[in-house]
């Protein structure tokens, strides 16, 4: 990768336009929480709308202390220590988030605007070219802008779980059509190819560093597998076969009752709807299944005789030009995201119909990688080699380990500057309030 991704993002490394372009990120940024949370009336902000969620206001308020623990205080000064404690979320388990005495809705927003007015004047000042690792690259700047954009999903998986009345958005993206002959598997040939990244302007310790790989050949699907093919799956009596589940998947649907994706009801006469949001609809065979936890992508690949891919194969599909050898920041080249390629940003509120982002494809011919639901690997989330935690344990390293399974490509509720396809989520086997989805893979 020649290019730093701030450099991909905003076409310069100038030091003066990377300052505006900071500063004009950040306030998108707050714009956009602000927009996801204003249909929401005050007082079901400060619910617990399920237990796997922190109450809305929680998330918002520690979006401004984060800031403030880490670009107020970076220059020197505090503003509101006292805080510190209630949005510690190692501290503090989210179910017991609505028991904290918040602030009131009045007291964040005067804290937000006062922790932002510190650090657009320390941006006016930092120095981006000096030895401080945190600034160099402006990536204090970017970690700021990726935690809101990241808790802006989080916010996001809370609004589909809400009680009462569904979520209404405040403004709707009308989704491209899908096309229905886009399917099949792509082969991946046998090689080395660059997976993670160097960079330091953005990407995450996690993802850093770059190091070659070599695979086998495989093959891996064109497209993330369809609402259509998993309802074969369930309807061939897949949630009851013990073939395909393993020990700890068996235990978690048959405690949960679960016998199909979250969000998904079966009417008197056999018809399957689902909801996103406030939109409800038979489901729709034709877009990727989501809301699906590790095991039943897992078991759902056994019923295929499929597998779910590694990370490794993953980014490589996603990355790796074979007619170059280059390495991709997007399955499409390095033009960051925009809407024709990918559905990414949220205002469309739903994972779009299966082939409709045939210019977002990668070079192996894979669609759908970046956006629409984030895909679950058979990866534990583990370090790369050389890693070093940057600039603090508690991002990953703490979360290094075989409890965690990795995702990957973000979902229709990703921000674009939160994704890529060196970038690695990661989360429990047994999740699904996440916008979660998977494809398979399968050796050659
Ligand atoms: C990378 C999505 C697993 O939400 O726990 C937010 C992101 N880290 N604040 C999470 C994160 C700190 C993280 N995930
Ligand atoms: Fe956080």
């Amino acid at each position: 990768m020649s290019q730093t991704l701030s450099e991909a993002e905003i076409g310069t490394s100038d030091p003066a336009m990377l300052r505006n372009s900071l500063a004009e990120l950040l306030a998108e940024s707050r714009s956009r929480t602000m927009e996801l949370i204003a249909p929401i009336p005050v007082d079901e902000l400060f619910m617990q709308q399920d237990p796997l969620m922190s109450p809305i206001i929680w998330d918002v308020g520690h979006i401004g202390n984060f800031e403030e623990l880490w670009l107020v205080r970076h220059f020197g000064g505090a503003l509101r220590p006292e805080y510190d404690g209630l949005y510690d979320a190692m501290k503090n388990p989210r179910s017991t988030r609505d028991k904290l005495p918040l602030p009131t809705y009045d007291a964040l927003l005067a804290y937000l605007a006062e922790v932002r007015d510190r650090a657009l004047d320390h941006l006016a000042v930092a120095d981006f070219d000096g030895d401080d690792p945190i600034l160099r690259e402006g990536y204090l700047y970017r970690m700021i802008l990726q935690h809101e954009y990241q808790h802006d999903e989080t916010l996001l998986a809370t609004f589909q779980l809400k009680r009462g009345e569904p979520y209404h958005p405040a403004r709707r993206r009308e989704l491209p059509a899908g096309n229905p002959a886009v399917g099949g598997m792509a082969l991946v040939p046998a090689g080395t190819f660059w997976m993670g990244t160097d960079d330091r302007s953005s990407a995450y310790d996690n993802e850093r560093g770059r190091h070659q790989v070599h695979l086998d050949d495989f093959m891996i699907d064109i497209a993330p597998v369809s609402n259509g093919r998993f309802m074969e799956f369930v309807e061939a009596g897949g949630y009851r076969r013990r073939e395909y589940w393993d020990d700890a998947g068996w235990e978690f649907i048959n405690a949960g009752g679960i016998t199909a994706p979250k969000h998904w009801h079966r009417d008197a006469d056999g018809v399957w709807s689902t909801r996103s949001m406030d939109f409800v609809e038979p489901v729709n065979p034709r877009r990727p299944v989501v809301h699906v936890c590790w095991h039943e992508a897992v078991a759902y690949c056994r019923f295929v005789g499929k597998r779910l891919p590694t990370e490794a194969e993953w980014e490589k599909a996603a990355s790796w030009d074979p007619a170059t050898g280059a390495q991709l920041i997007y399955p499409w080249g390095n033009q960051p995201p925009g809407r024709e390629r990918a559905n990414l940003d949220q205002r469309g509120y739903m994972a779009a119909e299966i082939g409709a982002y045939p210019s977002g494809a990668s070079p192996v011919g894979c669609q759908g990688m970046i956006g629409d639901v984030w895909e679950w690997t058979a990866s534990d989330f583990a370090p790369y080699p050389g890693f070093q935690p940057f600039p603090y344990d508690e991002y990953s390293n703490v979360f290094f380990g075989p409890d965690y399974k990795v995702l990957r490509g973000g979902s229709w509720a990703t921000r674009p500057g939160a994704i890529r396809n060196t970038f690695r989520n990661w989360d429990y086997p047994i999740r699904r309030q996440i916008f979660s989805g998977f494809r398979c893979a399968q050796d050659v």
